[in-house]
């Protein structure tokens, strides 16, 4: 297969939903000469079966029109009880579990792991380094039934990015991600997909981020990114100023559902309504995931999703019939006490 380089085609802007725009070329600073290269690595020929596991797997769940991203200390059971009873549909992502987490705490499982029935479909994302640690924590999830498994290649904390090496300083490595990623699908029997921004400090090019993709999807059996559509910096800013200061570029988004066909992507980043996320579909999008947005105003973006994108009937439950089933289990406990 031979590589002339990527272009940036298009461009999108969830406010406005503007036509895409006319092709701009960027410097083509990387070279795939070495691309085909990629595809003759030995381990491509022993995960061929896996591959073909991989696919018929993706072929029967193509990726969630809608999920709520993973949030450290926010998309915890307690979040996703209340999300789940306001969008039947939307697609649930837990927070990060690392690895290692899962394999130290293998006697303690059901505490990190487990999750009530009507969660699903529920994705769980882990974040590693170490190969081994991936596969047994893989294989110990797998007994959980989560609906997908999802590695973290995004998150710029330095907790995970300094010195654990891992989250979105993986991106620098594609190699190693696509070895975690053949060894998690090898361990599960749910699709598996990466979650990853789209590029690292000065390593933002287009072409690096297609590198990135094209070297996972082809050592691995992964068919499914979610594309946090601003590059990371690894100066030392906190995650927070991380999902702000860095510029949203939507058009890597959608220059890579050109490049790519045979994958399938997600957009996310900075969409804040349901109004957006369908803009989003309207314009080619494979699917949305919404982080922030859906936890400060679940009741305005969750309550939204089952009918505007899915077409499926509300839930029916009241703003109010919410709360006192979130509330429940206090209330009881508050009258079981007064009438003692
Ligand atoms: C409090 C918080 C915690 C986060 N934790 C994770 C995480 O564990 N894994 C991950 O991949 N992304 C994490 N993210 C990033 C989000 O998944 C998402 O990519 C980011 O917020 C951009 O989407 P948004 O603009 O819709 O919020 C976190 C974001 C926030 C606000």
């Amino acid at each position: 297969m031979k590589f002339s380089g990527y272009t940036l085609i298009s461009s999108f802007t969830p406010f406005h939903c503007i036509p895409l725009k006319k092709p701009r070329r960027l410097p083509l600073d990387i070279n795939f000469k070495t691309a085909s290269k990629i595809r003759r690595l030995s381990t491509y020929n022993q995960k061929q079966q896996n591959h073909c596991k991989a696919e018929m797997v993706v072929a029967k769940y193509p990726p969630p029109l809608f999920s709520v991203a993973p949030m450290m200390e926010w998309t915890d059971v307690h979040y996703r009880t209340l999300a789940r009873l306001i969008s039947k549909h939307a697609w649930l992502y837990t927070e990060m579990l690392a690895a290692e987490t899962i394999v130290y705490q293998e006697a303690n499982l059901d505490r990190f792991l487990a999750f009530p029935p009507e969660q699903h479909p529920i994705v769980l994302q882990i974040g590693g380094n170490n190969l081994d640690n991936i596969a047994k924590a893989t294989k110990l999830a797998n007994a959980y039934n989560y609906d997908e498994i999802n590695f973290n290649c995004g998150c710029p904390s330095p907790r995970v990015a300094g010195h654990g090496c891992f989250g979105v300083r993986l991106m620098l490595d594609p190699k190693f991600v696509g070895e975690a990623m053949s060894v998690i699908a090898a361990n599960t029997d749910v699709p598996v997909s990466v979650k990853c921004r789209i590029g690292v400090d000065d390593h933002d090019s287009y072409n690096e981020l297609c590198d990135f993709i094209y070297k996972v999807s082809a050592l691995s059996p992964t068919r499914h990114f979610i594309i946090h559509s601003r590059k990371a910096l690894l100066n030392g800013i906190s995650p927070a100023d991380n999902r702000k200061i860095p510029p949203l570029k939507y058009e890597y988004y959608f220059a890579l559902l050109r490049d790519f066909p045979d994958l399938k992507f997600t957009i996310n980043g900075g969409i804040n309504c349901v109004d957006e996320a369908n803009a989003a579909l309207k314009a080619g999008a494979h699917g949305v995931m919404v982080g922030r947005a859906a936890y400060h105003n679940p009741w305005n973006v969750l309550g939204h999703v089952d009918t505007a994108i899915y077409g499926a009937p509300a839930s029916g439950l009241t703003r109010r019939q919410v709360q006192s089933l979130i509330f429940f289990p206090l209330h009881v406990s508050d009258s079981v006490y007064s009438d003692d």
